[in-house]
């Protein structure tokens, strides 16, 4: 069948199979990569992403749940070829070793620091528990989060392309 998913402000159209979970969609048929395929059983967060600005794990949603809505995937937080502050500070603070974990990562942590611009660490240790890192004992993910809490994005007008 035939959805329409805006994925990171571009339209994209497909004929899929009714069963092609939404993480698959994004990977396969868009070939984007940042999004990561873990455990396919909704525990480990690797697949974490937005649908309608919203954190979800795209191995529990089929992609034709999506159609009509828009897709924010890690490959979308950098605006004008600036890198979001929340993936600087997994620059800054050294917040991954493998890697795997780390786009889920940064996309609940920019979604609570955009509920909640100041969190503390017991706040950021709870918005980031649906996610898991097997390598960095999570205290440089947590510091990642705090630098792009103390360090928030320039405004659009200062953006510059
Ligand atoms: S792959 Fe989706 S939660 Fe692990
Ligand atoms: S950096 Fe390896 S799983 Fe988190």
């Amino acid at each position: 069948m035939q959805v329409t998913i805006t994925v990171n402000g571009v339209e994209q159209t497909r004929d899929i199979e009714p069963r092609m979970l939404l993480v698959h969609f994004i990977r396969d048929e868009l070939q984007m990569r940042g999004t990561h395929w873990g455990c396919d059983t909704s525990n480990c967060g690797a697949c974490t992403l937005w649908i309608d600005d919203e954190p979800v794990k795209s191995c529990t949603q089929l992609a034709v749940m999506a159609d009509g809505k828009s897709i924010t995937t890690v490959e979308g937080l950098a605006k004008g070829g600036e890198l979001d502050p929340i993936q600087k500070g997994f620059m800054e603070c050294h917040g991954l070793q493998c890697g795997y974990c780390t786009p889920g990562m940064m996309m609940v942590g920019r979604a609570l620091l955009d509920e909640n611009p100041h969190p503390t660490e017991a706040e950021i240790r709870e918005g980031i528990s649906g996610n898991i890192c097997r390598c960095t004992g999570y205290k440089n993910i947590v510091a990642a989060i705090q630098w792009a809490a103390e360090n928030p994005a320039t405004t659009d007008a200062e953006v510059t392309a």
